[in-house]
């Protein structure tokens, strides 16, 4: 029937582009042209409405409609460049013959936004699905940097299923102050601490918020934004190279050109991400991560992203896939170098060719070969950046689980940034029930803690905090940096900064808050972490545990209306990817044809 009606449309306009097309190929009917396609009342509605911003008739001839999602903003300085390289995109489309229109979705700023970016990236997953499922599309250019745009695209994409390539910002340039080089957070995170110990001054301090961030993209280490970008382009979602070409570099908006004429090829050939994001590929994903020693984000991400397509990636898959992948990137915050570096060493492919022999080289990709094609030709430039396999980074991937009776369905480690003294450790707990009582007690100089203590936060997990914030990253208290100490064992269910480093075990679940056993830890108990044999025990008998966990009492939920709400009803715990409970799976439903909705206004 559609074939039949977008025949008779094209015959009746004259378009011999269409009919030639529409008579000889298997090519799929374009979804825009339910919209575009037809003479009827509501086909004019929407060619007319759309030629209200000056297109002329041509752009309804047949062309692919590529939607270009742009997580542009002010208020997201990682994303700030993306307009500029929507421009690069739309030029490609042009060139290959497709149609671009550029709309926004929210823009989710790591920085600026509180309490946290990951309160909101369900909520940028469903706009961006919406979207696509809503409006004309045929195909859809992503556009995103800081950390949480990645993930969210990906999954909002994967769940409305319309061919999809993504093109990351790139990293911003790397920090320069008095001649040293500074990684985004990790280097300011240390910086702070030795603020805090006296070891450096004001004025020193004060030059860092000039220097450290010197032009738009994201950040400069191996933290979520650029192990997102890696993951996506691990995926096979990206054109070759795209994730760490720095984010000011002119061969970033040629590709995002390139990346805008593969789209409308896609288009054509109805290459979906359901194809693409299979589990082969999602295998290869975690490959990755392990292999650049990426940010523990990536964990909560890739599930989440799983989960949109119908598959389920238990953490047992990643500790499997970590204990058979060495590190091979140098980079902060696990190594010495930082995302340029990585670029100019020969970037994401050089990396992925050293691994070839452990990767899935058939899964398919955005470019319609198979990954192994893609990475045959790269090349390493700089082999102190990116190691060889036979001479690893770390011998073992950078993010192991840890199971143990205080975190029975998992936690996460980052062992690559873990100190080699603190990795097999026996301590004694020092709690704090939630962030606001960390801040106002760990530097009070009475605080009964030393090096050798376990510092614990409760309350900072997805319905606890809420959201899962940043704050795993515990700081160490003040008098003990003065005494020279830089890492200590640090236990929560919040998530940190991938630009983190340190002896951190985060993700514990189930969280505290939902009456996980870390909400019955109490000062004093000793806790036993064992980053080799993936244990993390509380030293205290069954029966006292349960005596304490039945005697847990739930705080008030943090929300009673509105997006809180809904977040604090739905969001999974950090093992299911912490993604809401109702949005696991692909939308069943393609849009039906828009005549079913006529607009009462026209
Ligand atoms: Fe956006 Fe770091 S603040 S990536």
């Amino acid at each position: 029937m559609r074939r039949r009606e977008t025949w008779r449309v094209a015959a009746h306009r004259g378009r011999p582009d269409i009919m030639k097309r529409t008579r000889r190929s298997q090519t799929p009917a374009l979804r825009s042209r339910e919209w575009f396609g037809k003479d009827d009342r509501w086909g004019v509605a929407h060619r007319a409405w759309l030629r209200a911003e000056g297109f002329s008739e041509k752009v309804f001839q047949g062309k692919p409609v590529i939607g270009i999602c742009n997580s542009w903003s002010e208020l997201n300085n990682c994303n700030a460049h993306l307009r500029q390289v929507a421009e690069a995109v739309k030029r490609g489309v042009w060139e290959a013959g497709g149609f671009p229109l550029e709309f926004p979705t929210i823009s989710l700023g790591e920085m600026l936004m509180k309490p946290t970016t990951m309160l909101y990236r369900n909520l940028m997953a469903m706009d961006v699905e919406e979207c696509l499922r809503a409006y004309p599309l045929d195909g859809v250019a992503l556009l995103c940097g800081c950390d949480k745009t990645t993930p969210a695209q990906l999954m909002g994409a994967a769940s409305a299923d319309i061919p999809a390539i993504m093109i990351p910002g790139g990293p911003m340039l790397r920090g320069m102050c008095r001649g040293e080089e500074l990684g985004s957070g990790t280097d300011v995170r240390r910086m702070w601490q030795e603020v805090k110990a006296g070891r450096m001054s004001e004025e020193e301090w004060c030059e860092v918020e000039s220097c450290v961030s010197r032009s738009a993209g994201h950040c400069t280490v191996m933290g979520t934004a650029s192990t997102m970008a890696c993951i996506a382009e691990a995926l096979g979602m990206t054109l070759p190279g795209a994730a760490d070409l720095p984010a000011s570099d002119s061969r970033r908006l040629a590709l995002a050109e390139r990346s805008g004429a593969r789209i409308v090829e896609m288009a054509r050939e109805d290459i979906r991400p359901s194809a693409i994001m299979t589990r082969r590929a999602l295998e290869n994903a975690i490959r990755v991560d392990m292999a650049i020693g990426g940010s523990t984000n990536a964990i909560i991400h890739l599930i989440a992203i799983a989960g949109r397509l119908g598959i389920s990636l238990p953490l047992e898959a990643f500790d499997r896939i970590s204990r058979s992948t060495p590190v091979l990137a140098n980079i902060r915050p696990s190594g010495k170098f930082l995302m340029e570096d990585f670029c100019y060493a020969g970037g994401l492919p050089a990396l992925m060719k050293e691994i070839a022999p452990i990767l899935d080289t058939k899964a398919p990709t955005v470019t319609g070969k198979a990954m192994g094609e893609n990475i045959a030709r790269a090349e390493c430039y700089n082999r102190e950046v990116i190691k060889p396999r036979g001479e690893p980074f770390k011998p073992e991937g950078g993010t192991v689980i840890l199971r143990g009776n205080l975190a029975p369905a998992g936690a996460v480690i980052k062992q690559s940034a873990v100190s080699p003294e603190l990795a097999r450790h026996k301590g004694r707990a020092v709690v704090f029930e939630n962030n606001r009582d960390l801040l106002e007690r760990v530097d009070d100089p009475k605080l009964a803690v030393d090096e050798s203590s376990v510092l614990v936060l409760k309350n900072a997990g997805p319905k606890g905090a809420p959201g899962m914030p940043e704050w795993g990253h515990l700081p160490i208290p003040t008098k003990l940096l003065k005494a020279g100490v830089r890492d200590m064992v640090r236990l929560s269910d919040a998530r940190i900064s991938g630009t983190s480093y340190g002896t951190i075990v985060v993700h514990i679940a189930p969280e505290s808050s939902v009456g996980g056993p870390l909400a019955v830890v109490r000062n004093g108990d000793w806790i036993d972490l064992d980053v080799t044999e993936r244990r993390l025990e509380l030293l205290v008998g069954s029966a006292e545990i349960k005596k304490r966990l039945r005697a847990f009492r739930p705080a008030a939920p943090h929300y009673e209306r509105g997006y809180g709400r809904l977040f604090l009803d739905h969001v999974l715990q950090a093992h299911e990817g912490c993604d809401f409970d109702f949005l696991r799976g692909r939308s069943a439903d393609r849009m039906p044809p828009p005549e079913r909705f006529p607009n009462p206004s026209v």
